[in-house]
């Protein structure tokens, strides 16, 4: 059984993502705009992605997720040394801890993705732009994030479990965060 606060190492692994995740609409400081879908149409008539997508919001977020995901690689042996202060860390856990650049790259990058798949899969359901979608606006760069990253480092399935638990009432407040500072229209 691992023990409970090991959890809090799914944060520690996953923290590039939230980082893209959340840093992507900054990309909407950019003056001049690049929708990836280039405003086309699918099959069904409907936008691809639609506008809330953009090549900026994309490297805005993948930029931010990586850069942090940089210092939390040259942070993690001083964290290592922290939790081996106190706590017996399991050998499986050591590549959690100490990340690599690979990891953290893969995180933030799956973590763009998963959003931009989220919108493909709101545009078929007719959902518009920036309504939400629950479920799909809180997990899919999550899990997008955790298959790309799970292609260099695996993560033990109660941590992933515990993570896909957190992350949307985190998200949801993040949101209401970003709503009430102005950098989001809507709070979800
Ligand atoms: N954003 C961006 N490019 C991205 C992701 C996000 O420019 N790749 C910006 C957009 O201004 C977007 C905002 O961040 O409106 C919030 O992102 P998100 O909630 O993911 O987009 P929505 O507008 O809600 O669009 P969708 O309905 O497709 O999720
Ligand atoms: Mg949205």
């Amino acid at each position: 059984m691992l023990h409970p606060i090991f959890l809090l190492l799914g944060f520690w692994y996953i923290f590039p993502a939230y980082i893209a995740n959340g840093f992507a609409v900054f990309g909407r400081l950019i003056k001049s705009k690049h929708s990836i879908d280039g405003g086309r149409l699918f099959i069904d008539e409907r936008r691809i992605l639609g506008p809330g997508k953009t090549w900026e919001g994309f490297f805005c977020g993948l930029t931010s997720g990586f850069l942090f995901g940089i210092l939390q690689v040259l942070a993690a042996p001083f964290l290592l040394a922290l939790i081996e202060q106190y706590l017996v860390l399991p050998p499986e856990l050591y590549p959690i801890v100490l990340l690599s650049v690979p990891l953290v790259f893969l995180v933030a990058l799956g973590a763009l993705v998963g959003d931009l798949i989220g919108s493909f899969i709101k545009r078929r359901l007719n959902i518009a732009r920036g309504r939400p979608a629950p479920v799909i606006d809180q997990l899919d760069f999550l899990v997008a994030a955790m298959i790309f990253g799970i292609l260099i480092t695996p993560l033990p399935f109660i941590i992933a479990l515990f993570l896909l638990i957190v992350t949307p009432l985190i998200h949801l407040l993040a949101n209401v965060v970003g709503y009430l500072l102005r950098v989001k229209d809507v709070p979800w």
